[in-house]
This record gives C-alpha cells, sequence and structure tokens, in this order.
C-alpha cells in the first residue's frame, strides 16, 4: 500500500477497504506514515466523507491501536458519556457524579480541549494535586469504591486517535462526521463500558452546525457502538448557546458544584438530568420517567457533591475545593464588558465565546500552551434576554491584563443585540436510538 494512492482514492470519492485502512492506521501510528501525509488524507476525509462501513473499520482500527481497558473487575453495568464538544460543557462533572450516586458505575476516559471547546481533563485538573493518568487497576478501584473515576487517554490507548486528534486541530479537519465520530467511538470501545450516553452538541458552538449533521452524526455514532454490542444513545442537545453562566477550567468546576446542590442555571440542569435519567435507564435502572425523577431527587438532596468530592480525593486531589470552591485562585484582572446598546440579545455565537475565553487563557491557541485554570468568563446575560446599554454582559477572567482588550473585542463581536426578542430555544431537540430519532 502506498499512502500516495489512499489519498488519491480518497480525493476522487472512492471508499476505502478496512485492509487499507488498517495500514493507513498503523502506519500513521509506528510513525512510518507522515503527519503531512494524514493531513491530506484528512482534509481528503473532509470533503469526500466516508460510507458507514468505513467509519466503523476506522472506528474498530483506532480502538485497537494500542492497548484496551479490562473492567472485568468491575461490578454491574459499565457506564459511559461522551460529548460531541461545546462552550461551557461541564455536563460529565455533573451528570457522572449524578449517576454514580445512584448505583450506575461510570467508567470514563475524557478529553482535553479541542479547538474552540473546553475539555473534561483540563477541567479537573483545575483542583490540585488531581490526576487524570491512572493505572488501569487503581482506575477499576476507584470506580469500584466511589462510583466514578475520570482517566485521560493515558498509556499506549487509543494513540491513533491521540496522533489524529492532535493533528486534525491544528489542520481545521474536525467538523467532519466520519472523524468525529471515529474519533469518539474509539476511545468509548477501548474505554470498555457496557453502555454508552452520547450529547451530541448542534448549533454555533459545536463542530456540527446545522440540525441535519448533527442527527447524521448522532445515528452514525450509535450504529457503531450498538455494532460493536453496546447499549448505546444520543441526545441532540443546543449549543448555540454556551451552556451554563461559566466558561473556563476552575469557574466550571465551581458551577458544575453549585448545579450538583441544585443550584446551577436552568439550562445547565436540564441537560445534565437528561443525560444523567439516560445513563440510569441503559443501565438498566428502570423507565426513562422513572430514572428522571430518580435524577431529579438526587440534584435536590445534593448527594452527587460527595460523589464528586470523593472521587477528586480518590484520584490524589484536594477535595477541601469541591466542598469550598472560594478556594480555587481568582484571577488577578477582571474586566466588566457592558451592553453597546439597549435590545434584546438575539444571538451568541457560542464559537466566538469559547475563542474569546481562549484568548483568555482558558484554552489552548497552540498544542504547546499550558491552561490558566483561573482564566475565562462569567456570562450576566444570555440569549434573548432585555438589556439596557451599559447593562454587565460579562465579566472576563485573566492573569495578564493585555488579554483582556483583545478578549473583550472578540466577546462583543459574538454577541448580537436586536429591537425583536428572539425565539425561545430548545435545550434538548431530539433522543437518538439504533431504532431511529424521536424529536422533543
Ligand atoms: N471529541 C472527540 O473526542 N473527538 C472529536 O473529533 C471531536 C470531539
Amino acid at each position: 500500500m502506498r499512502m500516495y494512492d489512499l489519498i488519491e482514492k480518497k480525493k476522487h470519492g472512492g471508499s476505502l477497504t478496512r485492509q487499507e485502512i488498517h495500514e493507513m492506521i498503523a502506519g500513521y501510528v509506528s510513525g512510518e506514515i507522515p503527519d503531512y501525509q494524514m493531513s491530506a488524507m484528512m482534509m481528503a476525509v473532509c470533503f469526500q466523507g466516508m460510507n458507514r462501513q468505513e467509519t466503523t473499520d476506522l472506528t474498530m482500527e483506532m480502538a485497537h491501536s494500542g492497548d484496551t481497558a479490562d473492567l472485568s473487575s468491575i461490578e454491574g453495568i459499565k457506564a459511559d458519556k461522551h460529548s460531541t464538544g461545546g462552550v461551557g460543557d461541564k455536563t460529565t462533572l455533573i451528570a457522572g457524579p449524578l449517576a454514580a450516586s445512584l448505583g450506575v458505575k461510570v467508567a470514563k476516559m475524557s478529553g482535553r480541549g479541542l479547538g474552540h471547546t473546553g475539555g473534561t481533563l483540563d477541567k479537573l485538573e483545575s483542583i490540585p494535586g488531581l490526576t487524570t493518568t491512572i493505572p488501569g487497576d487503581r482506575f477499576c478501584r476507584i470506580v469500584n469504591q466511589v462510583g466514578i473515576a475520570v482517566i485521560g487517554q493515558s498509556g499506549n490507548m487509543v494513540p491513533a486517535d491521540k496522533k489524529l486528534y492532535a493533528l486534525r486541530d491544528v489542520t481545521a479537519t474536525v467538523d467532519s462526521i466520519p472523524l468525529i465520530a471515529s474519533s469518539i467511538m474509539s476511545k468509548k470501545l477501548a474505554a470498555g463500558s457496557d453502555a454508552i450516553v452520547l450529547d451530541v452538541k448542534t448549533g454555533s458552538g459545536a463542530f456540527m452546525k446545522t440540525m441535519e449533521d448533527s442527527e447524521a452524526l448522532a445515528r452514525e455514532m450509535v450504529a457503531i457502538g450498538e455494532g460493536a454490542g453496546k447499549k448505546c444513545c444520543a441526545l441532540i442537545t443546543d449549543m448555540d448557546v454556551p451552556l451554563g453562566r461559566a466558561i473556563g477550567n476552575a469557574l466550571e468546576v465551581t458551577e458544575a458544584v453549585q448545579t450538583l446542590r441544585g443550584q446551577g442555571p436552568a439550562d445547565l440542569t436540564e441537560v445534565c438530568l437528561q443525560l444523567t435519567a439516560n445513563l440510569l435507564f441503559l443501565a438498566g435502572k428502570g423507565s426513562l420517567e422513572a430514572c428522571r425523577a430518580m435524577a431529579e431527587s438526587a440534584m435536590r438532596d445534593g448527594r452527587g457533591v460527595k460523589v464528586l468530592a470523593d472521587m477528586v480525593r480518590a484520584q490524589g486531589g484536594d477535595e477541601s475545593f469541591i466542598y469550598d470552591t472560594d478556594r480555587f485562585a481568582k484571577a488577578a484582572y477582571v474586566r466588566k464588558v457592558t451592553a453597546p446598546a439597549g435590545g434584546y440579545i438575539t444571538h451568541m455565537d457560542t464559537e466566538g465565546c469559547g475563542i474569546a475565553s481562549a484568548m483568555l487563557g482558558a484554552g489552548r491557541v497552540k498544542k504547546e500552551d499550558s491552561i490558566d485554570y483561573s482564566a475565562g468568563i462569567c456570562l450576566y446575560r444570555k440569549y434573548g434576554d432585555l438589556v439596557k446599554e451599559g447593562d454587565v454582559l460579562a465579566e472576563l477572567y485573566a492573569s495578564d491584563e493585555r488579554l483582556l482588550d483583545p478578549a473583550e473585542e472578540r466577546f462583543l463581536q459574538a454577541c448580537a443585540i436586536g429591537e425583536q426578542a428572539p425565539r425561545p430555544r430548545k435545550l434538548v431537540y431530539a433522543r437518538v436510538t439504533g431504532e431511529g430519532t424521536v424529536w422533543y
């Protein structure tokens, strides 16, 4: 096989065979195929797509490109959730502990920020001492004892995705249905859970901007999961507005704890309740309605906070930061961003909000950048709100004063103010299973 020929084939819309995909992934992981050829292939896939068989073959080759988790020592059904990526999306830190507090074993492999989106590992690492690099036997012990553990792709887990994820991030090849589906599902299959709930984001802050693409991505991932013998469903949820009020790592952990105490923003609370209900449902805890009621009651009595704190301690972190989130270091510089005119907030370009947060230091602009955990944005006004000129829309937080002006400019570009109240948006649009899509 010559990689050149495969790129040529895909460029003209041809289908790659399982053997060709196998050799391509093995060659890329071993270093035989260089980044520049793989970049060309990724771009060809972005333009030409892949059929279901190719996407499935790619997922399987990636999932088996390195070690896979052995969760056999964890008792009961193991459940996992994964978001396709969004802004202010801290749902894992809420739905995971909530589901664990209700008896589901959550063995979760998470990722870092990608493009304008945040990543669960970065958020968790804002808690002093916490590590997401944990050997398999300790990971299983924590899941058995606490109910949940969250690890990164440590060691030699899914090395193909590790390399491709970093490459796609810097070559504008993230927003492709087969590439996102294979990236996410290869990790989910390698991580070994029995049940998988997928949160497919849609809108201006998601990689999939249209409902049609979001549904196609959800169907693709559910089909791959079910084909591999997993219980699997996807929710299509809104990402045309940042989720909750906090964007940025320690800020999002703080908001997650408030939400676990039942004091979170309504949008974040609702999405987390639905994700939790689906985790419980796939784990066989009852009907979807009964699972929703269980999730609500756990949210009301705040029992997820203790589970999150126990997980933090078990992963080497200082759990006092969960019980008292005021302990998180505050950014040295705060800028209040005010409304340039009165009216309704008619649009929040959510990718723009994510970029503004990254510009403040909360995300990576380059692959090797480190993260400022205290940086980010707190939104005081959101889509649909009526504001007067001069009202505070948001606060920006940074450790370097020079970052504030460009981030403020980017944030204001993202907010549109108009005279007409915009239509209310749904939070959860649909639930996708192997049987089809149910629209809400
Ligand atoms: N999340 C992933 O894990 N992979 C993608 O490609 C996009 C979002």
